[in-house]
Formats: C-alpha cells, structure tokens, sequence
C-alpha cells in the first residue's frame, strides 16, 4: 500500500501571534518533528506560503514542496494537486508535533479497510453552552469527540471530493467533514491528549514540556 503524507504548514498564525510551525523546540523546529516520523511512512509533501517555500525547500530537499492557499483546505488541496498516484493519502497538521508511530500506523491501517479514518479522544471535561458571559445549557458529551490529524483517505476519492469542494466554494475545517459529506462514515482510531495541536503560546509551554 503506498502512503504520501501531506503536512499543512502554510498557516500564519494568527492565534499564537507568528508561525508556530516554525518555532524551535530542543533545537528542532516543530515542523521537524511531523516530517521525520511521517518519513518513515512514505514520501512527503510539505505545504507552506510563498515567502517560505525557498526556506523549507532548502531545509526539506527529500519532500515535494508546494504552496499554501487562502484557507487550510486550499492548502490541502495544492498538496493533493502534487501527488502522481497512491493508495492512502495522510493530512497532517504541522502544528501537531507529538504523533508517534504507533497513532500513524493504526490511521493508516484503518483507512486502508474503511476509506477513511481519523484520530480522535474523549470530550473529557463538561461541556456547556454560553451567551453573553453565563452558561445556558450543558452538553450531553456521551457521543462527543475530538478529532485529531494525521487524518487517512483513499486518495483519488479525496481529491475528487475536494475538487467538488473547490468549485462550489465550500470551506470545511479538516477532510474528514468533506469525507462525512460526500461519501458518509469516517472510522475512528485512539488519538491521544498528548496529540496537542499548538494554537497559542500556552500549547507551545506544554508541547515543550512533553517533549523536554
Ligand atoms: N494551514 C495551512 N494553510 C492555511 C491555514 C492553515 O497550511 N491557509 C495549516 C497551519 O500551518 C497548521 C494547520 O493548517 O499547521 C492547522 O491550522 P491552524 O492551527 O489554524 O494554524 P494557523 O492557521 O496558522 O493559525 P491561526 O488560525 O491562529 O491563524
Ligand atoms: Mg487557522
């Protein structure tokens, strides 16, 4: 079975206030950490923004590079562009640097069975609603989860249904919601609430401390 991981990494940053992909970690960038075990797993596609793709270019010469788009699935989609053939495509966030093997492999197992499939852990803590600075409902979290990337497809179905996506100009938040709609169940694996994705500084403090 032949796996390609693409790893999104052409964000801003907004949230964390520059481009956490790029921050170091042990001296390590936190790009660095995706891109070496999603190696191991096969080819690897990088997607970054214009003004960097030199940089990740020089610094990455054994991945295909390409460049981002205006949202997180245009960037998805320039990475899928760039693929010749494979059976499993991975869609990974280069903002996650704690994925381990085991978590790869158990993704890429399930979506070479189900089509697709995704990481995901339990909405542990209560869940509630809120307007205007008071809680108005709690949510029943029985049946909630967290979803988590790298995320497995087959590929060419992935490609036709972001293609479809693009020329409607609908925008999802990860594939998986683009897969539940066009073609319906995604099948879940254990992630792991050690999978953080870094979105401000604080998440920076804790991935530091995991992988100190
Ligand atoms: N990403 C991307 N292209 C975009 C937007 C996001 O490749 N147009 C990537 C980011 O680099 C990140 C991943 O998608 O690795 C998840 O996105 P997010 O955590 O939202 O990162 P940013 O968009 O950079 O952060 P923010 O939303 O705070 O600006
Ligand atoms: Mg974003």
């Amino acid at each position: 079975m032949r796996v390609v991981s693409v790893i999104v990494a052409a964000g801003k940053g907004e949230r964390f206030g520059s481009k956490k992909q790029f921050e170091k970690i042990n001296g390590k960038m936190v790009l660095d950490y995706s891109v070496e075990i999603l190696s191991e797993f096969g080819e690897v596609v990088i997607v970054a923004s214009k003004e960097d793709l030199e940089f990740v270019k020089s610094f990455y010469p054994q991945a295909t590079v390409v460049e981002g788009g205006k949202e997180r699935m245009h960037s998805v989609y320039n990475g899928l562009k760039s693929i010749k053939d494979c059976d499993i495509v991975l869609i990974h966030d280069a903002a996650r640097p704690l994925i381990y093997r085991e978590m790869v492999s158990a993704v890429i197992d399930a979506a070479g069975e189900f089509s697709a499939a995704i990481p995901v852990i339990g909405a542990f803590e209560t869940l509630k609603r809120k307007r205007d600075g008071f809680v108005v409902q709690t949510i029943d979290r029985s049946s909630i989860v967290i979803s988590q990337t790298p995320q497995g497809f087959e590929f060419k179905k992935l490609l036709k249904a972001l293609n479809e996506c693009i020329l409607k100009g609908e925008i999802y938040t990860d594939e998986s919601a683009v897969w539940e709609k066009y073609y319906g169940e995604v099948k879940t694996v254990e992630g792991s609430r050690k999978n953080i994705k870094i979105t401000t500084k604080e998440d920076l403090e804790l991935v530091r401390c995991l992988l100190g």
